[in-house]
């Protein structure tokens, strides 16, 4: 397990350029399960959890290579219909296979993904999604046995807008017999991803990009090559990077719309920000306002940026209140931070920041892939060293973080190989 050590107070300064999305790779992978052929998804990010999808169809008997960020898949060997818990585990979004395998092969076993470091996760809307489709489905010893010999079209509504519920259902009903509306759909960037690649393939979609998603199925579907979006996650954790140091940052391959909210909140605690085509600058004032911000679904503010916002607002002259309405217990950096001597309490899914003069370095566990961001957002700006343990946390989902970091001027580096 590795360690990063950072040592804060340097001003960022220069340009970044953001990876695909995570999101996006995790569930343009399985739609390839779809078709019968050879894929190319280019702007693919060099990312653990990527890995991790791989190897996962791998077990399926998908052939998979990555060179540069051009991932190419070849499904045609494809005899398994299995996710094994060990990959589950690993990662949530293995439950991605499910749909894909459960149209186009009748049959799929997936292990139950359970809860994860910030509380329990249900998967009942991607299960009860595909039941309406006419998926035969069983929880049998902690796995999720389905088959259907074919699915057919149905009305499904989600209580709840969820990205992979939404994601899997589609994937399924574009081979259903038959039409599907799907309403209060997700419409998260990486869902409109989804859709437009497996337009691509050849499905019949429409509404792409708003809440009632209407699916047509077709008997088969092909090949097709797709560019994944860039990662508004990375962007808006290397703005507030640019924003904690007082720096200055010019992001490069972005989608400005995809972070539209972290914008508004960063111009709202006094931040400049430009856009120029597909790069994007950011200019930190000399103090930072306190800026309440709220969690919910896309558009509005991202539960993925809420932690590094906790980070952001624990130096902002004055009090802010920031709150999530999607993950309710999802704040194990609170206490972290709080080592590094920030001033916050939690009040059951909002945390009161009280912003501090200074921050200074202290050594921090890191729990899960956005509260680590956070925790070296704050290393970045505190004063002295800090050394942020179990980083593989952050390799699921940030390509060379530390890296990047270094290229616009941050102390940062990765000491490997010890138990942290
Ligand atoms: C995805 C993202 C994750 C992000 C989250 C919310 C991927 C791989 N991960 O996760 O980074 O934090 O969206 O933007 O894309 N829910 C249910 N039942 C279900 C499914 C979800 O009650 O069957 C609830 C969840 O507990 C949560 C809400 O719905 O409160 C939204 O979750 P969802 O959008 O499904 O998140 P994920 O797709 O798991």
């Amino acid at each position: 397990m590795d360690k990063f050590i950072i040592r804060g107070g340097k001003k960022l300064s220069g340009r970044v350029r953001i990876s695909g999305a995570k999101n996006a790779s995790l569930a343009l992978m399985p739609a390839a399960l779809l078709a019968g052929g050879t894929f190319h998804l280019s702007n693919t990010p060099g990312l653990q959890d990527v890995a991790t999808m791989s190897s996962l169809l791998k077990t399926m008997g998908m052939k998979i290579d990555l060179n540069g960020d051009v991932l190419t898949l070849d499904t045609r060997g494809v005899n398994k219909h299995e996710a094994p818990y060990a990959h589950v585990k690993k990662m949530r979004a293995s439950i991605y296979v499910l749909g894909p395998l459960i149209a186009r092969y009748g049959k799929a076993k997936v292990s139950l993904p359970g809860g994860c470091a910030w509380g329990p996760r249900p998967v009942n809307l991607h299960i009860e999604g595909l039941k309406k489709l006419g998926a035969e489905i069983k929880l049998e010893r902690g796995y999720i046995v389905a088959k259907a010999k074919q699915l057919t079209g149905a009305k499904i509504h989600f209580d709840i807008s969820s990205v992979g519920a939404t994601g899997n259902v589609m994937m399924a009903a574009v081979l259903a017999k038959g039409t599907t509306l799907i309403t209060n759909a997700a419409i998260e960037p990486e869902i409109t991803a989804l859709a437009e690649f497996l337009v691509k393939m050849g499905a019949r979609i429409n509404g792409i990009g708003t809440n009632q998603l209407e699916i047509e199925g077709v008997d088969e579907l092909h090949p097709a090559d797709f560019e994944t979006i860039p990662d508004r996650i990375e962007a808006g954790t290397f703005l507030t990077a640019a924003a904690i140091t007082g720096g200055r940052v010019t992001l490069e391959n972005v989608n400005p719309e995809h972070f539209s909210a972290v914008t508004a909140k960063l111009e709202d605690a006094g931040c400049i920000a430009e856009v120029q085509g597909s790069n994007f600058e950011l200019q930190a004032p000399a103090e930072l306002k306190p800026v309440d911000a709220t969690a919910v679904i896309y558009p509005g503010f991202p539960t993925d940026m809420q932690a590094q916002w906790i980070a952001l607002m624990s130096i902002a002259n004055g009090t802010s209140i920031v709150t999530d309405t999607i993950y309710t217990d999802r704040f194990k950096h609170v206490p972290e931070l709080e080592r590094l001597g920030a001033d916050i309490e939690l009040k059951k899914n909002a945390a009161i920041v009280r912003g501090v003069k200074k921050l200074t370095g202290a050594t921090v566990m890191s729990t899960d892939l956005r509260a680590s961001a956070s925790l070296i957002l704050a290393g970045l700006v505190a004063e002295g060293e800090t050394e942020v343990l179990r980083v593989y946390h952050l390799d699921r989902g940030y390509e060379a973080i530390e890296k990047k970091l270094r290229a616009i001027g941050a102390d940062i580096e990765r000491v490997s190989g010890k138990e942290y």
